[in-house]
């Protein structure tokens, strides 16, 4: 199988999966406990169908939208996720390049591999800094002014990584940073040498945003021990009210699941919150983002951006959400096999796929603007 083979989601995690050791693949591909949650977040989107409307003159689709004050040309942008270079040396350079070509957000991690400094001078669309809250405030702080001074548009704080959700594939490799594999683990490597090649004839892997915080000489550090050991568990409301003053500009909380939360997030100053279960990562047995949607909308659509992630895989999930009235939507895996199967080439075939599916869904469905989609062209089955 070949890049020009994938035309879905399925096809890059095939091929994805072909190319990665088994570990890596599988700290990708996994949820939590039993994946009730990172299963159930996709089959949510087949709760509800798109009353398409015809005869309405549908030659130019326009697909752009604004968000958190940022013009995109399309209503997806490419989620934060960890240790890209892992996934193929290009790393964030490839994920970057390919959403800068669509004209979309990129979204760097706190547990990046490419600095957000370097991200910022390679490409010209606007990019998201995802942090998280740290027990050490300086840390925290330190953080806001260096992504100010790289010039990040927007900060995106995860809320629901308040410790590490249980990734049992993760437990079975031995999955961590630096790797400390099992020997079953270790035998997966052993049967990729390709994966390998290139991990070690490119340069040092790094986790530059936390470098000078975090010692990854020593003893393996899982990203669990990251979670339990840095991360502060008594971050609460008040702590977050005082980082959205300070950073004074384009502030979400990303993992926002209920009405209540997304209230206090108005209340507290944020601008925008990104509807979202970490791809089913944290908490199982937690609700499908999807299923959250309509009533957090309901709450303070009116009021901040509304975001959405968590299960797509198709422009028609897109096309759900957004008739929802989610304001943008953000891809994990969708754009993460595509990386792994082939690098830069890979993201932006996704990317372009996306796009197509977009345009292609908005023509059937009668729209030629985003904000033409609503409630009125959705049912939801009984
Ligand atoms: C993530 N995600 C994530 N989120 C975050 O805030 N910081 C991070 O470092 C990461 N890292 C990460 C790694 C991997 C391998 C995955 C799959 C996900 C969550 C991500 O931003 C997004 O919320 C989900 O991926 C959305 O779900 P889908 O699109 O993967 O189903
Ligand atoms: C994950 C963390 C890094 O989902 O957010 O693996």
């Amino acid at each position: 199988m070949r890049l020009k083979d994938c035309h879905n989601f399925h096809d890059f995690r095939t091929l994805a999966k072909k190319r990665l050791p088994s570990p890596i693949f599988n700290y990708i591909d996994g949820g939590s406990d039993d994946e009730s949650t990172y299963r159930r977040n996709t089959a949510a989107f087949e709760t509800c169908d798109l009353v398409p409307n015809v005869l309405t003159g549908v030659k130019d689709i326009d697909l752009s939208v604004t968000v958190m004050g940022q013009k995109l040309d399309m209503p997806v942008y490419c989620s934060p996720t960890a240790l890209q270079r892992l996934f193929h040396h290009q790393g964030e350079r490839a994920v970057a390049a390919a959403a800068e070509k669509y004209g979309t957000m990129f979204g760097v991690s706190s547990l990046g591999t490419i600095s957000m400094e370097e991200i910022a001078k390679q490409i010209d669309t606007p990019q998201v800094y995802q942090f998280y809250f740290h027990k050490d405030r300086g840390l925290n702080r330190a953080m806001m002014e260096r992504a100010k001074a790289s010039g990040i548009q927007v900060m995106m704080l995860t809320v629901d990584s308040i410790t590490g959700g249980n990734r049992e594939r993760d437990l079975r490799t031995g999955f961590s940073i630096p790797f400390r594999l099992t020997l079953a683990g270790m035998l997966q490597f052993a049967i990729k040498p390709m994966w390998g090649i290139n991990y070690v004839t490119h340069e040092r892997f790094q986790l530059p945003q936390l470098d000078d915080h975090l010692d990854m000489s020593g003893s393996a550090s899982s990203i669990g021990d990251y979670f339990t050991n840095m991360l502060d568990p008594s971050m609460n409301w008040d702590d977050v009210a005082e980082m959205v003053k300070f950073w004074d500009g384009e502030f979400c909380l990303k993992g926002i699941m209920s009405r209540e939360d997304a209230r206090k997030a108005v209340d507290i100053g944020c601008t925008g919150i990104v509807i979202s279960n970490h791809g089913g990562r944290q908490l199982d047995g937690s609700r499908s983002s999807f299923d959250q949607l309509a009533e957090i909308v309901d709450e303070v659509g009116d009021e901040i951006d509304v975001i959405f992630d968590s299960g797509v895989q198709r422009g028609t999930h897109v096309l759900k959400a957004l008739s929802l009235g989610a304001k943008a939507v953000g891809i994990g895996r969708m754009y993460l096999y595509p990386l792994a199967a082939a690098g830069q080439p890979g993201v932006e075939r996704a990317l372009g796929l996306m796009r197509a599916e977009l345009e292609r869904g908005m023509k059937l469905m009668g729209k030629t603007s985003i904000e033409q989609l609503s409630t009125n062209n959705l049912r939801f089955r009984s």
